[in-house]
């Protein structure tokens, strides 16, 4: 390993950029973006521009000057920065757009088709992504919508997907957060540094300029949720491998309230389980599904992992061909993005893939 990747590992986890391993916060304002130019200098000063306005709107400044003279589109002049973070990503299409293919990392590659997925290609892939997370919804839009508006003549934004979770029961301040299935979602999280090391963070095997960033994977997710209503509750459990009202896995001694019993083999938890990922997804209601008339709903699953070859697609293609989950959730939107580290005091996010 060179002494760059060394160096780049004592440095980890400091060095990732915010909202991956942020508390989650409650909104979520994400957009995925296409580039309107190849020229590599104009990404250059885009992802410059977008650096420096994440920064203004996390710190949660709010200049009465900057709205008068229409710097600023003032939603947000009364409210609390509400840990808003911005976390930008790079698609795997962006580098060859640009003349960079030799610069590209080396796990940024489209994912495959999946079996089951029912994808609409307006809600896939994108250049670039920006992930607003705020414990405010009006703060997370505010962020989105302004490097949205710092973008305008080089990037227009592809597709845009808002989320939440329940505040107050945010992970940390709370229990575990629910999903639409009505099951805690993250219970078994990864969090431990060592644990991040070895799943998240990007190490000596991938391009030096990605060193201590990680990949970011979207899959939107919409529930089948007339099917899942139909089922009993025990049906339900037995697709996701745990209990719903405790939370506890069956063979949890002290909290499963049904009677320790095993962990049905092609249960949700059990074929997902040997597999490490970071998962920070929200949940998403986004107006009705025409053809059923039942609301668009469902999980926005959002993961960050070290190598999605080795983690995501693996994992993925082991669901899609064995999960029960798949007959009450249809993916409807995909999309992986590599999530640079954080900048060096007075660098941009994304800038060492220019050197
Ligand atoms: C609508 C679809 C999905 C629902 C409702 C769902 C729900 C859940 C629930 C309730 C748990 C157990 C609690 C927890 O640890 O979070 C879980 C665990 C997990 N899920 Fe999902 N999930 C979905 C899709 C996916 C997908 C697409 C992936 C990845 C490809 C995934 C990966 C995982 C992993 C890695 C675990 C942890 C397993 C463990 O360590 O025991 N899930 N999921």
């Amino acid at each position: 390993m060179s002494a760059e990747a060394v160096a780049g590992l004592a440095a980890r986890p400091s060095t990732c950029q915010p909202g991956i391993v942020t508390r989650q916060q409650s909104c979520l304002a994400l957009g995925a973006f296409d580039l309107q130019t190849g020229d590599a200098a104009r990404l250059r000063e885009l992802l410059a521009a977008w650096t420096a306005a994440a920064a203004r709107v996390s710190a949660g400044r709010r200049d009465p000057q900057a709205v008068e003279d229409r710097v600023d589109s003032g939603e947000v002049q009364e409210l609390e920065p509400a840990r808003l973070t911005v976390t930008l990503g790079l698609g795997p299409s962006v580098f060859a757009r640009v003349g960079l293919e030799d610069r590209r990392p080396v796990a940024a590659r489209a994912l495959p088709a999946f079996a089951g997925d029912e994808l609409d290609p307006r809600r896939c892939d994108g250049d670039l992504c920006v992930q607003a997370c705020a414990d405010d919804p009006q703060v997370a839009f505010h962020a989105l919508r302004t490097l949205a508006r710092v973008a305008r003549g080089t990037a227009r934004m592809r597709w845009a997907q808002p989320g939440f979770i329940s505040l107050g029961t945010v992970e940390g301040k709370g229990r575990t957060p629910r999903n639409l299935f009505g099951f805690r979602e993250g219970a078994r999280n990864i969090r431990e540094p060592r644990e991040l090391e070895l799943a998240v963070w990007v190490a000596g095997r991938d391009r030096e300029w990605m060193l201590g960033g990680t990949y970011m994977i979207v899959r939107r997710l919409r529930m089948r949720l007339p099917e899942w209503d139909a089922l009993a509750v025990t049906e339900q459990e037995a697709v996701i491998g745990r209990e719903k009202v405790s939370g506890a896995t069956f063979d949890d001694e002290r909290w499963a309230v049904r009677g320790v019993r095993p962990v049905p083999e092609d249960s949700h938890i059990a074929l997902a389980g040997d597999v490490r990922m970071l998962r920070r997804s929200y949940n998403y209601f986004d107006g009705v599904d025409a053809a059923s008339g039942e609301p668009d709903a469902g999980l926005v699953l959002i993961c960050f992992v070290r190598d999605p070859r080795r983690q995501f697609v693996p994992l993925q293609q082991r669901l899609s061909e064995r999960d029960p989950l798949g007959r009450y959730a249809v993916c409807t939107g995909s999309a992986q993005f590599a999530i640079p580290p954080a900048p060096a005091a007075g660098e941009f996010v994304g800038e060492r893939l220019f050197y």
